[in-house]
């Protein structure tokens, strides 16, 4: 159906006043991941890589954003209208041999696949010079209104330019900002389009009366009030959007064979996988390329980013994962927090108020209360006290603590990396390690215990 000379282009240059905020609109994220990333994922297994965007002043942090994009971004500078960033595209468009184009704003990430294969399919099928799909809405808000007499399309006339006496009552239907368009058809129209409207600005819905007007065919795809195709525009539209987005995950979630207990406040991302046999408990979030095995259960006041939870794994409440591995049949929390690194191997215990970062816990190992675990290697079955700390930072470099198979480290240990401690060593209660143990020995580093009278 799509051919080489088919290609998209995503509008997304616009300033995003109405988002009162100075990154790009289109970096704003729901669930984790930008707006313009949904696009692409719903772009890409129709175009490949025939995606182009139209992009304004903040262009590097988008081509950073997506580097696999970045050869594609077209700079429209100054940004004069969803009419002038086509036209700003176009010579660039035409270069790389394209004949017709799926336009869309980049403000509308939940574009579902199946209403965007059927668009296109429609649009080629009856030949459609220019197509949009549009929705019909209650209450139309600031969308373009959608003009037709007995049937046929008219015009799109943007809200604040409407005029009852000249097009007739307010329609419903509102135009959902994304077209199809034969080139060939469309190009001469784009330097007709005018400035003048009540916000000075180039409008690409011109194209639709300009169409018109020469006898070329025009189609309106209506979609009814499908809250996919609405634009975000402001905070508000933002958490609506998400709200839609997070609902159809949970959703995918439980159709799968995943119990989400208490859905209504479970977010979890796009990228993350659960198998059948997982459990999630809401409220929580999940996000990046997390995994969640089989059998693993996450409770409810969780925030897990871009963590692996082996089969058997539980993360207990209030706990905070990111970029961590808990290995199968391990327990983390309640109240813990692992940092990038921390991999926890099979049967672990990680309690309450405990924080890993780049450490490798081995099988068996404990380390159930109040501890900082940093850049440190810890072998099987060891015993982690209350209260022990790895002091890995020397206030220039980042030492590394070793630790060997079945050692006991008593409570409120301070161990001066680098330190190694020897395989099955003790080290007693309130030590300051400072000199290596070696194994099967104890080491005891505290001032001893003295009495004398009591005075006054
Ligand atoms: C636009 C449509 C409106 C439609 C609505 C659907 C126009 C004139 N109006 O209105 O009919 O109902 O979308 O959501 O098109 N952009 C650029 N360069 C610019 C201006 C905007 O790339 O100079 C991009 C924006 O980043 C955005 C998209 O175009 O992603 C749409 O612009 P926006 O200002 O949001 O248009 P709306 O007022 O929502
Ligand atoms: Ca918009």
């Amino acid at each position: 159906m799509i051919d080489q000379n088919f290609g998209a282009l995503v509008l997304a240059a616009g300033k995003g006043t109405r988002m009162h905020c100075q990154r790009p609109k289109v970096l704003m994220e729901l669930l984790g991941e930008p707006m313009l990333w949904y696009l692409y994922q719903s772009l890409a297994p129709v175009f490949e890589d025939r995606v182009w965007t139209v992009v304004g002043h903040q262009a590097d942090e988008l081509r950073q954003a997506f580097p696999g994009h970045a050869g594609r971004m077209i700079v429209q500078e100054p940004q004069l209208g969803t009419g002038h960033a086509l036209r700003t595209a176009l010579p660039e468009l035409r270069r790389a041999g394209l004949s017709r184009l799926l336009v869309v704003n980049g403000d509308t990430p939940l574009l579902p696949h199946s209403i965007l294969t059927h668009f296109l399919s429609e649009s080629v099928l009856r030949d459609t010079q220019l197509a949009f799909l549009t929705l019909v809405l209650e209450e139309p808000g600031p969308y373009g209104r959608v003009v037709r007499a007995q049937g046929k399309i008219k015009a799109i006339v943007e809200a604040k330019d409407y005029d009852e006496e000249r097009y007739g009552p307010e329609p419903q239907e509102v135009n959902a900002g994304i077209y199809c368009l034969d080139l060939d058809a469309v190009e001469p129209l784009l330097g007709l389009i005018s400035q003048e409207n009540r916000s000075g600005e180039y409008y690409i819905t011109d194209l639709v009366g300009l169409a018109v007007e020469r006898g070329l065919s025009v189609e309106g795809l209506d979609q009814g009030c499908d809250p996919h195709l609405m634009g975000i525009n402001t905070p508000a539209e933002l958490v609506q959007a998400e709200e839609v987005l997070r609902q159809d995950l949970v959703r995918r979630w439980l159709e799968r064979g995943v119990i989400v207990r208490s859905p209504e406040s479970a977010r979890i991302g796009p990228r993350v996988r659960l198998e059948p046999g997982a459990q999630v408990a809401g409220p929580c979030e999940i996000v990046g390329e997390t995994v969640v095995e089989c059998c693993a259960s996450v409770m409810g006041h969780t925030f897990i980013k871009n963590s692996v939870l082996r089969r058997g794994a539980v993360v207990h409440p209030f706990s905070h994962l990111d970029s961590a591995e808990v290995g199968p049949d391990s327990q983390v929390g309640p109240f813990a927090r692992l940092r990038p690194g921390a991999v926890l191997e099979s049967d672990v215990r990680v309690g309450n108020f405990v924080e890993v970062k780049k450490s490798r816990l081995a099988r068996g190992t404990k380390a159930s209360h109040l501890s900082y675990l940093g850049d440190s290697e810890i072998g099987e079955d060891v015993n982690v006290g209350a209260g022990t700390i790895t002091c890995n930072y020397a206030g220039r470099m980042k030492h590394k603590t070793v630790i060997g198979k079945g050692a006991f480290i008593g409570s409120n240990s301070a161990l001066v990396a680098p330190v190694p401690v020897g395989r099955d060593a003790l080290v007693g209660a309130g030590s300051v390690l400072t000199k290596d143990v070696p194994a099967g020995e104890m080491a005891i580093a505290r001032g001893r215990q003295r009495h004398g009278a009591r005075k006054g």
